[in-house]
């Protein structure tokens, strides 16, 4: 049986960066087989246009003194999602913002558009929305207002820590917001986003008309060069936490990795033209989730390395071991949860 994937992909895609590029023998082409049925975790109606998993103490505690010892580890990652029908032109209707907890799915927000979480120890995880923003209860599994803003909301952006988020309006505006979501500031030089993602660095990366990716850092708007002339469909994409200044973008159905210092790179990964997942979740790198015809998979990395794996897969995979083990064992929660 042919198992396992896309995970690789992007986890992979860190990887593959910090080595020594590749020949063309170890491109490797995302197909349907990769969409593995075991991997299924959640199945949809709808399409499903975002997912993320929080990289904060929600599911990730590294002070955790819980030790290996105990067999009463969790090992549920909480992630969220947002389900939409997609119109032929390409615009969305709202089918909710939801929480993936324990197997079960709980709409959270009729209405919530996409979904940010910091990158600390905290436990926060914020959702745009048509009438403004909300943060996440743990307590009560549910969303509450947070901050004065109103905008009809459909890209939300945070920073690794502190309180700063950055929205996409419906109007295709950027805004910083701060001080507990009080405070709004335009970014002028940020003009028709479609798109935004952060690196761990605080850059923002955004396109807009001409499908273009540009970077804004602490010395302004940067268009990043060596990208071929783009047709059809691009996207932006969360990095996995072992990027610093860089963030996957996917044209042409190749993936790149564009940086901060506005150059890219060509990884071996891609994708047939009927395989692009619908939504991308690599952050925790060695557990990932993509969506692909109305469902979200699950691509546990280190049980690939060692399980059954697709041929080519595994052939990738394996070049690749030391990586992934070094980062596995610098992640001791991160490794806790998903050793099964
Ligand atoms: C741009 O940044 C990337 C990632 O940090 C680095 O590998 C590359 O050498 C840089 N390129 C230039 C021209 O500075």
């Amino acid at each position: 049986m042919r198992l396992l994937t896309c995970f690789t992909t992007f986890a992979l895609v860190g990887l593959l960066t910090a080595a020594p590029s590749l020949s063309d023998d170890d491109k490797l082409v995302i197909t349907k087989e990769f969409y593995v049925q075991d991997f299924i975790k959640y199945k949809s109606d709808h399409d499903i246009v975002k997912l993320l998993v929080p990289l904060n103490s929600l599911n990730f505690d590294e002070d955790d003194s819980r030790s290996s010892e105990s067999n009463e580890v969790d090992t549920d990652i909480i992630i969220f999602f947002v389900e939409a029908d997609v119109q032929p032109d390409g615009s969305y209707i709202d089918k909710g913002l939801y929480v993936l907890k324990e197997g079960k799915a709980k709409k959270l927000l009729g209405n919530g558009r996409d979904a940010a979480a910091s990158g600390d120890s905290s436990r926060k995880v914020f959702f745009a929305a048509k009438d403004g923003l909300y943060v996440y209860n743990p307590a009560t599994n549910s969303a509450e207002k947070y901050g004065t803003i109103t905008d009809s909301i459909v890209g939300i952006a945070k920073e690794k820590e502190g309180d700063v988020i950055y929205i996409l309006t419906e109007g295709r505006e950027v805004y910083k917001v701060s001080d507990n979501g009080e405070k709004k500031e335009l970014l002028e030089d940020v003009v028709k986003a479609k798109k935004i993602v952060l690196d761990y660095e605080s850059n923002l990366y955004f396109y807009s008309d001409d499908n273009v990716p540009y970077v804004r850092t602490g010395d302004g708007v940067k268009k990043i060069e060596g990208l071929p002339e783009v047709s059809g469909k691009v996207t932006l994409v969360k990095p996995p936490f072992f990027f610093e200044d860089g963030v996957p973008f996917v044209t042409g159905n190749q993936l790149y990795v564009i940086y901060s210092n506005g150059t890219s790179e060509l990884t071996p990964i891609e994708f047939q033209s009927d395989t692009l997942p619908t939504a991308y979740a690599p952050e925790a790198g060695l557990i990932q989730y993509y969506a692909y015809d109305k469902k979200i998979y699950e691509y546990n990395i280190l049980a690939l390395l060692l399980g059954t794996v697709i041929e080519e897969l595994g052939e990738f995979l394996n070049q690749k071991s030391t990586d992934i083990n070094t980062i596995a064992s610098k992640h001791e929660s991160l490794k806790r949860k998903i050793k099964s």
